[in-house]
């Protein structure tokens, strides 16, 4: 609609919209709706798999005044019970929030302040740092390796620690069990938080489960999310912390959205405790595992013979380091044209750099297509 007014919004917004950017990834996603154009970009799940079946019946089924109605901030009290059970804590440890991006939004809502520093990991999800930038976070990063975060590396100050130990996003690296212990002596230690993001931790397709860190340390503040077990369109996801934590961030919460779907809590909670997820998830593992084979393989097969790869047990991206000299941003803008993407590591730097890295996410594309995306990207290196 036209703005008839002439207002000039741009001197309106208030100066933390300053800190708030498109994400590069977002931008990317608008091309790969052309036909034809396959994309290792976002971070979907398989679309082939969404159960659309089991979720049209339990909605249908649970339609009802119930889940129409206005609910707790806090969440449905059964999903919140079947967490606390879980993970072995008690109710008023759980918070259920409209995906783990709102708990990210609200950690940094109640957390952080200007100027504050928040650690990360160096790669870290990117739109974590968008979510705390707003709030004025300054972000201290380090470096991982094929067993996770290098915790001897660690800062000993900073107003909490954000870490996705398990199929890291953007790496696929997971911390060695080792690691996890050093991590919460470490934050002990120091008396810094820990913030466990677990998105992908349950699509292990191969190796040895590791415990989740809250699971060592009840003091972990742990996120999970039905988005990649179920489907990220129902935006239902799960924070584990401490009550007076959980206190705040109801408050914070009720501002945002007074509460998630209450009829969406439902279906999840209604697929979880029948099995279906346990199930579901089975199948992931297997098509996961086939697409990570595909693209390894395919990496293996047309990529400049010294290209180092974290060949991910579990999850949804695989992370490529080239030869220094590679710019995998002008690399992306030749690939765009023969209809691939990627994501550049770049982005995924509190502060810019590594140009010669990138991810791709093997799970939203089929095997066959796999491979004739590498190609295309290995043709334009
Ligand atoms: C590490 C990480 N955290 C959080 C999210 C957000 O998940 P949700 O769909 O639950 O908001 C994602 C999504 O890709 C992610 O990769």
């Amino acid at each position: 609609m036209k703005d008839t007014l002439g207002l000039n919004w741009e001197h309106r917004f208030a100066s933390r919209a300053d800190h708030m950017k498109s994400s590069a990834i977002r931008e990317l996603l608008k091309l790969a709706e052309q036909p034809d154009f396959i994309s290792f970009a976002g971070g979907f799940p398989a679309p082939e798999f969404f159960p659309a079946r089991e979720i049209e019946e339990t909605l249908a089924r649970l339609c009802d005044s119930d889940s129409l109605q206005y609910g707790p901030t806090e969440g449905y009290r059964p999903l919140r019970q079947l967490w606390a059970d879980r993970l072995g804590g008690k109710v008023e440890e759980i918070l259920i929030t409209t995906g783990s991006q709102q708990a990210l939004d609200l950690l940094g809502k109640v957390l952080v302040e200007p100027g504050s520093t928040v650690l990360v990991e160096n790669p870290t999800y990117l739109a974590a740092l968008q979510a705390w930038r707003v709030y004025g976070a300054k972000f201290a990063g380090t470096p991982l390796d094929q067993d996770g975060l290098q915790v001897d590396n660690l800062p000993t100050q900073g107003q909490f620690l954000y870490t996705i130990p398990t199929f890291q996003n953007p790496s696929g690296a997971t911390l060695s069990l080792q690691r996890r212990h050093q991590l919460i002596e470490w934050s002990h230690k120091h008396q810094i938080p820990l913030i466990e993001d677990d998105p992908y931790g349950a699509l292990r397709f191969e190796g040895e489960p590791l415990p989740k860190l809250v699971e060592l340390d009840p003091n972990v503040v742990h996120l999970c999310t039905y988005s990649k077990t179920l489907a990220p369109s129902l935006r239902v996801g799960v924070l584990v912390g401490a009550p007076e934590l959980i206190c705040k961030l109801v408050q914070a919460k009720q501002a945002t959205d007074l509460h998630t779907s209450t009829l969406n809590q439902r279906v999840a909670y209604e697929l979880d405790t029948s099995g279906y997820i346990e199930k579901h998830v089975m199948e992931l593992r297997q098509v996961y595992k086939q697409r990570r084979d595909a693209m390894v393989a395919a990496v293996r097969k047309y990529f400049p013979p010294h290209t180092r790869m974290i060949v991910p047990q579990g999850g949804m991206f695989l992370w490529l380091t080239l030869d220094h000299d590679f710019d995998s941003v002008a690399a992306l803008e030749r690939c765009v044209p023969h209809k691939v993407a990627y994501v550049p590591g770049n982005n995924f730097h509190p502060h810019g750099g590594d140009p010669h890295t990138m991810r791709l996410n093997f799970s939203n594309t089929r095997p066959e297509m796999i491979e004739e995306g590498i190609r295309r990207i290995a043709e334009e290196l």
